[in-house]
């Protein structure tokens, strides 16, 4: 019989953690494969074309390893790239858009602000969401250079971080947002600092959970029935594995080991 296959997420680096948490909540019994492309991070200044390359080796990879399904725990690589994973590749594969849906029926002032990287803000796949929500709520953007790199070095909460925070939230609680999205999977790792710069009045939607829930169904309705005992998790980056350890055990909460992608992937 053919078996279930691991459950495979990648994301530029380390901030598809924040999904992957959600995933094992909702999938307690799976097992998972997580490539951060630690390597190549950031994506969000990358051209969609690089970013789509590097998500078809990724993909390649967690495939060859077993990968049932892929999440696509990162919204940059989603815009740059489901359309090609999903024609390559005849398995469930997630993807995640900043949750502007939840936003525009959360909002009570009518306008919600947008934190995301600047390759989705400009990709194809963002204007869509624009147009189809942007005549019943006012969608205010903001790209944040910067951020990324912040969480990738387990600098959540320094002078530096907080400073980027209040320079980018600040423009969208001027033009009245009382509804933040974070539009890009490092973000919630952010969200205590976010949270101490917007105050307690602001909401701030995540998509994570919402991405689990959709994976669960998918997995339940497409794929054969798992053997339930082989629970695990493995991690993988394109960059140091010493150096993605680190920062990734304090994100994900406990002591994880993390291999060198092979030559071929990096
Ligand atoms: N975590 C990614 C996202 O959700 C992108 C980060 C990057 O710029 O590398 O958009």
């Amino acid at each position: 019989m053919r078996s279930r296959g691991a459950i495979g997420v990648f994301d530029s680096g380390v901030g598809g953690l924040s999904v992957l948490q959600h995933i094992r909540q909702a999938l307690p019994r799976e097992r998972l494969i997580y490539v951060a492309d630690s390597g190549h991070v950031p994506y969000g200044d990358k051209s969609p074309a690089f970013i789509e390359a590097r998500s078809l080796a990724i993909a390649q990879f967690l495939v060859e390893q077993g990968a049932g399904a892929i999440v696509i725990a990162c919204n940059t690589a989603t815009a740059a790239a489901v359309t090609a994973l999903r024609s390559r590749f005849p398995l469930p594969v997630i993807g995640m858009e900043p949750a502007v849906k939840p936003a525009a029926v959360a909002t009570r002032s009518g306008v919600v602000g947008v934190l995301a990287t600047v390759g989705t803000l400009e990709s194809a796949r963002f204007a869509a969401l624009l147009e189809r929500y942007g005549e019943e709520v006012e969608i205010v953007t903001q790209g944040c250079p910067g951020l990324v790199e912040q969480v990738e070095q387990g600098d959540m909460d320094s002078t530096r971080t907080r400073a980027l925070i209040e320079r980018y939230t600040a423009p969208l609680l001027a033009r009245g947002a009382d509804t933040l999205i974070l539009g890009c999977t490092h973000y919630p790792f952010l969200a205590a600092s976010i949270r101490r710069a917007v105050g307690d009045d602001v909401a701030l939607v995540d998509t994570g959970a919402a991405v689990a829930r959709h994976l669960q169904h998918r997995v339940d309705a497409e794929l054969p029935p798992g053997s339930g005992s082989e629970a695990s998790e493995q991690f993988f980056t394109s960059g140091d594995p010493a150096e993605a350890a680190r920062i990734m055990s304090i994100l994900w909460g406990s002591e994880v080991a993390v291999l060198r992608l092979p030559q071929q992937y990096l």
